[in-house]
């Protein structure tokens, strides 16, 4: 097994996540993949509170919900509004999705080639209550690429803390073989409720059911835990 698992306080966690973050985007060139919501959050504050400075990192968003543009429950206005806003300048690159297009099935096909041309350096990740990466939920295959998605009930739920205003059916991620091709992988995890879904992934069986359990296969992964996550390991 590959995965490095470093274990914070969660009083360092997000310093010492956002120190070693801000190392990284300081190599020009840098194409880095970003995951929102909760977890990452106090990271970007950090980041950013840090100087922390994207202005030579291509940024690639890694799944959108299917909500109208604007709702603050959008993957693209949580990373604007906890990381992009909070910067002095813009990413040198910044990729989303476009949601409202007809043909979704080309955005997704955009969105992996601007990916596979020129890879990913580092993927930051975060993983749901239903074992989860992007919105490869439950039940995807290992060799995925970037597609839309039905969701499953918890990433619903998730939307809903989110603040969205309507519930999202469906979802566009990158996909689970797309993410492992990622040069390195950073797997973001804090609080007790992750506790057992982490112990899974990284002790259970590898399975469609557990996709972060596919993280293993990789040679190069970082799990960022605090000790709540960490508990059961
Ligand atoms: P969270 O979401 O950080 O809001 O818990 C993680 C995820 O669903 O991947």
């Amino acid at each position: 097994m590959n995965f490095n698992v470093r274990v914070l306080s969660s009083a360092r966690y997000a310093d010492r996540v956002a120190t070693v973050l801000k190392e990284r985007t300081d190599e020009p060139g840098l194409r880095l993949c970003l995951p929102t919501g909760s977890t990452p959050k106090p990271v970007y504050a950090m980041y950013a509170g840090n100087g922390g400075d994207l202005s030579q990192t291509t940024v690639f968003l890694l799944d959108e919900f299917g909500l109208p543009p604007g709702g603050p429950a959008r993957c693209d206005a949580m990373l604007n509004a906890d990381l992009l806003a909070k910067l002095a300048a813009p990413p040198a690159r910044l990729e989303t999705w476009d949601t409202e297009t007809p043909d979704l099935t080309a955005e997704c096909r955009r969105m992996e080639q601007a990916i596979t041309d020129g890879g990913l350096d580092l993927a930051l990740l975060g993983i749901g209550m239903n074992g989860h990466i992007g919105m490869n939920e439950p039940g995807s295959a290992v060799d995925s690429r970037s597609r839309v998605v039905d969701l499953h009930p918890a990433t619903v739920e998730g939307a809903a803390r989110y603040g969205a205003d309507d519930e999202p059916a469906w979802g566009v991620t990158l996909g689970l073989g797309t993410l492992l091709e990622s040069r390195s992988i950073w797997l973001l995890v804090t609080g007790l409720p992750k506790a057992e879904i982490l112990a899974k992934a990284l002790k259970g069986p590898e399975t469609p059911q557990v996709p972060a359990s596919y993280l293993r296969r990789h040679s190069s992964v970082t799990v960022w835990a605090d000790e709540e996550a960490a508990s059961l390991l």
